[in-house]
């Protein structure tokens, strides 16, 4: 796992989503009121890609069926209406330094 540097701070406003990809891992980057956090970018319900979803009250959406996942930790908030359970999405470690937000890949 290495540090990679996504983004400055300050470029992502609150609420924006921002996809990357370092080697083969692609991830979205988010703002939650102010802090960042990095989670898998496809839906596990049927992938779809959640750097086109949106962050709601802490809360990150897939505008796909609805699913809810919480930024922090990629756990399941809710699945869609009917789905059953869906799994997690990976989450990956961020920090800000120097003001470069970076994350672990
Ligand atoms: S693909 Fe995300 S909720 Fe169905």
């Amino acid at each position: 796992m290495t540090w990679y540097k996504v983004t400055e701070e300050g470029k992502l406003k609150d609420g924006d989503i921002f996809k990357a990809k370092v080697g083969e891992t692609e991830f979205i980057l988010m703002n939650v009121s102010g802090k960042y956090y990095a989670t898998s970018h496809l839906c596990t319900h049927e992938d779809y890609d959640l750097s086109e979803g949106f962050v709601d009250n802490g809360t990150l959406i897939c505008p796909n069926h609805f699913a809810t996942f919480d930024p922090k930790d990629g756990s399941v908030l809710s699945p869609p209406e009917g789905a059953g359970d869906i799994s997690p999405l990976k989450s990956f470690p961020v920090k800000v330094e120097n003001g470069s937000v970076m994350v672990e890949v």
